[in-house]
């Protein structure tokens, strides 16, 4: 492309390369602008900063658009499962019937975790947060498997199959282990013969003297979910991810940072707010006119939880599926009056009418149901979270791969523009005055 970006700054002009994207996305390269200008850009949240050049997932947020790879998730939903998803986000292609079951066979051999590992647990007071659990547990993998976390990214790329195998296979078992501890609950190991979800079923729900077994609806909505939220480019804890991986941090150390970013309401925890919102409207007696009044306002801090997106200014395309699979899955699980359910329809209804929601461009993201599905399935509401970061696992896995494995990597370090004092002098205590 020509350099047809020009930036005047007093009077003078600077011309910058453009970089287009495969789906004619267009971005101004301004790499060299200090060096050529000595001013930085000010993008508070870095809602127009592409901070990298991706291959692995494409949004059109105005459009509605996700791809995985290319493939569109409505398509991926119908079709695929969780863990074919991951291998295609990790590897850029679906896998061949001997690659899927060479990835499955990774999968089952890496689902038990370290028998030291249950010390760590023990460590933990019940009631521990199982997000805090889990981001401490990934990242003393380092710890077990050293050879795979050297922080010397080739050495960590050459073993890259066996660590993001299991990366993918002991988030599971250690989210398990971490709901059983909070419970204090015995721990359930895992079986060689269960696919991925229903092993994590099985470790979460069953007793030493019973096995749990899903029904297939139930184990197909937990697929889903996984599925859908499998990767979202640049999200918070996905550029966490990218931002340690980039200092040279091993897969281990950089997803754990991933989870820690995860956990915040704006974000990955936003799916347990919805829960929080909604029954905390439920218990007022509000048929949720009060609140999105309050969330209109924004009074007390209130945000309609699950509506509005940085990226989608559309209805999230992983909220409608969840929300076209919910009534399915309701029937088959045989829940027919969740009043929770029926305040989250009235919300959606009247937001979807109101000038300030339609003014702001907020929709339905997918947290909006997918809080109420997992409600459906029996997981607690303090694993909410947990699940989102079972199912993000192969993006922050694949992002990584991205940053450890390019030659040009840099390490991520963005300026800031100082507003603080300007120079002064120390001042001794002696003479410095109260009030
Ligand atoms: N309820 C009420 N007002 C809202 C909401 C909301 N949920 N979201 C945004 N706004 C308003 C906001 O007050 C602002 O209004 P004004 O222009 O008058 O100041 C305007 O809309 C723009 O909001 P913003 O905070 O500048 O937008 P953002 O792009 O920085 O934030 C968001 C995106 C997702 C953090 C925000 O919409 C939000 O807090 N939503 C609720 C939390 C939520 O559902 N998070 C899950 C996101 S999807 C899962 C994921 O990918 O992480």
């Amino acid at each position: 492309m020509p350099n047809d970006a020009v930036i005047k700054i007093e009077g003078k002009e600077y011309a910058f390369p453009m970089v287009l994207g495969s789906e004619g996305e267009r971005a101004i390269d301004v790499r060299n602008l200090r060096a050529q200008t000595n001013c930085i850009t000010y993008d508070d949240g870095f809602g127009n900063t592409g901070s990298c050049l991706s291959d692995i997932t494409y949004i059109d947020g105005d459009a509605g658009i996700l791809r995985y790879r290319g493939y569109p998730i409505e398509q991926l939903a119908e079709h695929s499962s969780f863990v074919e998803t991951a291998y295609l986000i990790i590897n850029g292609n679906l896998p061949t019937p001997k690659e899927r079951r060479h990835f499955g066979d990774l999968l089952r051999d890496h689902s038990p975790v370290h028998a030291d590992m249950g010390h760590i647990f023990e460590g933990f007071p019940i009631g521990s947060h199982p997000m805090a659990i889990l981001s401490a547990l990934l990242n003393s993998l380092g710890c077990y498997y050293p050879h795979l976390a050297t922080n010397r990214p080739q050495e960590d790329l050459a073993n890259f199959e066996e660590a993001s195998a299991i990366a993918i296979s002991k988030v599971r078992t250690i989210a398990a282990m971490s709901y059983r501890k909070s419970r204090g609950l015995p721990y359930i190991y895992p079986k060689r013969t269960l696919p991925y979800c229903e092993n994590f079923l099985h470790m979460m729900f069953s007793q030493p003297y019973e096995d749990y077994v899903p029904t297939p609806e139930v184990a197909s909505a937990l697929n889903l979910f996984l599925l859908l939220h499998a990767d979202h480019e640049q999200n918070c804890s996905t550029s966490t991810v990218r931002m340690v991986a980039s200092s040279g941090a091993n897969l281990f150390a950089s997803t754990a940072a991933g989870v820690c970013a995860l956990w915040g309401p704006l974000h990955g925890g936003a799916n347990m707010a919805v829960i929080e919102m909604l029954a905390s409207i439920h218990a007022e007696g509000d048929d949720g006119s009060k609140f999105i009044e309050a969330a209109k306002s924004g009074r007390g801090g209130h945000r309609l939880m699950g509506f509005g997106h940085r990226v989608y200014k559309n209805y999230d395309p992983r909220a409608k599926i969840i929300k076209a699979s919910f009534e399915k899955a309701l029937a088959s699980l045989g829940i027919k009056d969740d009043p929770l359910l029926a305040i989250a329809r009235r919300l959606e209804e009247a937001a979807l009418k109101d000038e300030y929601f339609l003014s702001r461009k907020l929709y339905p993201n997918v947290d909006f149901y997918s809080g109420l599905i997992m409600r459906a399935l029996g997981i607690p509401q303090n694993m909410f979270t947990v699940m989102f970061a079972i199912g993000r696992m192969p993006g922050w896995i694949a992002h990584w791969k991205e940053v450890a494995s390019n030659p040009k990597n840099k390490i991520y370090r963005p300026r800031q523009v100082y507003v603080g004092p300007s120079k002064r002098d120390y001042v001794p205590m002696a003479q410095r005055k109260e009030g």
